[in-house]
């Protein structure tokens, strides 16, 4: 809706009113049209300002009516509504506070001034949702800030600060005081002067020099950092136009553009990431425990143990969420080194103090292990935790897939242990796994969910077992690219193939990133690393499946990846990060399958993608099964936040949707039989049975998977 009054005598207020972030619904679309008809006959009017109603301006188009033809297509177009808006012959100022995204930000670029809160923020996101600013934004930005900056924020989508914003020239003037009080006298103070060269559809694209060039480099710069997304690309496509055609030629080619990019599965995968990401925030646990019925204990201070690379990074998410913070590490030396990291990636802002006494932990509402994964150093730390902390206190392990409840069981207070998983780097990573074992309780859950939407992160929570959600997925992936590996190809072609899908790494660069002999230690303390020479287990194969020895190898050889400059690929110095191929791992791979009689076979970038990708998306499934995510968009929220799934491809649960899950079976069928010693490659119940019940869409699968569970 939208509300309309007069104030000062001449000037019409039009306010946005829909909670929360006054988004362009087909009522809002009627209302603000019928407004300023109302404005334009009004003989006493004679300026206008449009804000929001309680606070931000407009968050945009209602995105939740983008999967829905009749309600998109109900009230006037927002086209027809911002050409009304710019043609009016009266002067229209947009009071913006807090936000103007997207369709909202169009709104303000067809009114004749912006006026602004200091603390506002604008910006045209639409191409994080796999579109592009689809009324009229793609064009009038150009027209207002030049072809470069426009550019920037049209291809990026990034929110721009008020202040960044002023000095672009997007926003007129701007206030501390209140934003509607100011632009109503700022309004008064334009009325009868003439508006020609305020209305952006009439201006000329401010010129630019070589611009068939800049266009040539733009998109190939868009296309290097979109991993596939089309919406980047029309961004350039579109901006173009508004740099080269007329204006109303530039408004059909942002429509055609707009067309295409609407009806394309990018822009669905997108939607569903906007929406899974913030459906996380409401949760349940595998036993049942729910967000809208738990109470959080309050958390202002932390100490984080253990001040590796992880430590480090946790206590700088904590610091910069507000807490304060004590970072413990028993070691000198590396308490030393630490302390200058934190405070150069802190920038010298303060709330951390450093001890080299667990002691220190004793005061903390929250505790986080960051220590390396062993779990008999990591079952001696809770232990003297427990005795340590006061009570009450919430102690947390970060490890990447250890036994919770082991932890929790080493304690007096199990139902306060909890796992929070945080990616590497932890203070820019968006992830956050919060697990629960079969004893935390409900508001030690709902403690860190809390905490980490206050870091920022899409905070997810699951089940405990080893590796938890992204993790266990994770161990088929690699598994199958070390099997391709084994059969004939190499780390160049199956990263190339998972690059082209849109991941920014594939996987071999990026195990080198993380370190092989993270997962070399976790599979020594499984019992399954070693020469398995006997012939109930031998070289590759353990417990009666196939196993490859390939990254214990490497290790062995002491090619951990980037940290000691040679991996699945060579590195031009220990932390190089510029990976190029290496003759000597070809030779190893040769010498390794002729040492097991294996014969090197073609291998295509399609076998490497449904080998890999099904196998993942097979345990997914079991995942699912098992109770540890509680939905598929859990899972896929996890693989897009932390593990690089491309967003335009919603996620691994999202995908196997998108392909069709009868054709995910097939394929893990015609693999399975290929390798029976691959159990990860055999298709789960659960799919078998979603494809048998006639493959529902992805937001009904909890009633099939309930159903399942029930016959477990
Ligand atoms: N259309 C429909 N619903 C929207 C929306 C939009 N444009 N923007 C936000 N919402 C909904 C969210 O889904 C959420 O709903 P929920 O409470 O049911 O989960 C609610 O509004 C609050 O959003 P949230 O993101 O949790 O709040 P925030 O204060 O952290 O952020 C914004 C506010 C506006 C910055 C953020 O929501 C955003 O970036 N929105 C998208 C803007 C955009 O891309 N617009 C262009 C559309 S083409």
């Amino acid at each position: 809706m939208a509300q309309y009054r007069i104030v000062s005598g001449s000037v019409a207020v039009i306010s946005i009113q829909n909670p929360p972030v006054n988004a362009l619904s087909a009522a809002v679309r009627e209302g603000l049209l019928l407004s300023v008809r109302a404005a334009a006959s009004d003989p006493l009017v004679r300026s206008v300002v449009i804000s929001g109603h309680n606070g931000p301006f407009c968050g945009g188009a209602d995105i939740k009516e983008f999967g829905n033809v009749s309600h998109l297509e109900s009230g006037p177009h927002l086209v027809e509504i911002f050409e009304s808006v710019e043609a009016l012959a009266k002067p229209v100022v947009a009071a913006i506070e807090g936000f103007a995204l997207g369709g909202g930000l169009e709104l303000a670029l067809a009114c004749h001034y912006r006026f602004g809160h200091s603390e506002a923020r604008v910006g045209l996101p639409e191409v994080s949702l796999g579109l592009l600013p689809g009324a009229g934004g793609s064009q009038r930005l150009p027209r207002l800030l030049g072809v470069r900056a426009a550019l920037d924020m049209i291809v990026t989508g990034r929110h721009v600060a008020a202040g960044e914003a002023l000095k672009l020239g997007l926003l007129d003037r701007l206030t501390d005081g209140n934003t509607v009080d100011a632009a109503v006298r700022f309004a008064q103070s334009v009325e009868g002067k003439p508006l020609d060269d305020r209305r952006l559809g009439n201006r000329p694209c401010p010129p630019l020099e070589n611009i068939d060039a800049f266009f040539e480099e733009a998109l190939i710069h868009a296309r290097g950092q979109a991993r596939g997304a089309a919406a980047p690309l029309a961004c350039v496509q579109a901006v173009r136009g508004a740099a080269t055609l007329p204006f109303l030629k530039g408004m059909e080619l942002e429509k055609r553009l707009m067309e295409t990019l609407m009806t394309s599965g990018q822009a669905q995968a997108s939607r569903y990431c906007f929406f899974t990401e913030r459906g996380a925030a409401r949760w349940t646990t595998p036993t049942g425990a729910r967000w809208d019925t738990c109470r959080a204990r309050p958390i202002s201070t932390a100490a984080v143990i253990g001040l590796g690379t992880m430590g480090r990074g946790i206590t700088v998410a904590l610091a910069r969420a507000g807490l304060s913070v004590v970072a413990v590490e028993t070691q000198e030396h590396q308490l030393d080194q630490a302390q200058r990291a934190v405070s150069r990636m802190l920038k010298g802002r303060g709330g951390v103090s450093y001890s080299a006494d667990l002691q220190a932990a004793a005061g903390a509402d929250l505790v986080v292990e960051a220590v390396f994964e062993d779990m008999a150093v990591k079952e001696e730390i809770f232990k003297q935790l427990s005795s340590v902390c006061k009570p009450g206190a919430l102690l947390a392990s970060n490890t990447s897939s250890l036994d919770i409840d082991r932890l929790a069981s080493c304690t007096l207070r199990p139902e306060q242990v909890l796992g929070m998983h945080f990616f590497a780097p932890a203070h820019v990573m968006r992830l956050l796994e919060v697990v629960s074992g079969p004893r935390t309780s409900p508001q030690t859950v709902a403690a860190a969910m809390q905490l980490g939407r206050r870091m920022g992160k899409v905070s997810v929570a699951v089940g405990n077992c080893p590796g938890f959600v992204g993790n266990r997925m994770l161990k088929p992936y690699l598994e199958q690219a070390y099997f391709l590996l084994e059969e004939g190809a190499s780390p160049e072609l199956v990263d190339a193939a998972l690059e082209e899908f849109g991941f920014p790494m594939g996987v071999f660069k990026m195990s080198d990133l993380s370190g092989l002999d993270i997962g070399w230690r976790v599979r020594k303390e499984e019992g399954l690393t070693g020469p398995g020479v006997s012939a109930d287990q031998p070289m590759r194969s353990r417990r009666g499946r196939r196993y490859s020895p390939l990254g214990d190898l490497m290790c062995e050889e002491g090619r951990y990846g980037q940290k000691t400059g040679r991996g699945w690929y060579l590195y031009d110095r220990p932390g190089g990060r510029v990976a190029r191929s290496d003759p000597w791992l070809r030779s190893f791979l040769e010498e390794y399958r002729a040492r097991h009689g294996l014969l090197a076979r073609r291998i295509d970038q399609q076998e490497v993608l449904e080998r890999c990708l099904y196998a993942l998306i097979n345990e997914g499934f079991r995942v699912l099964e098992d109770g540890v995510a509680a939905s598929p968009q859990n899972i896929d929220a996890i693989y897009v936040f932390g593990y690089g799934w491309p967003k335009h491809r919603g996620g691994p649960m999202f995908y196997a949707a998108q392909v069709g899950l009868a054709r995910v079976l097939e394929g893990l069928e015609k693999y399975h039989k290929a390798h029976p010693d691959s159990p990860h490659l055999q298709p789960c119940s659960l799919l078998r049975r979603l494809v048998a019940s006639g493959s529902p869409p992805i937001h009904k699968w909890s009633e099939v998977v309930k159903g399942h569970r029930s016959q477990l």
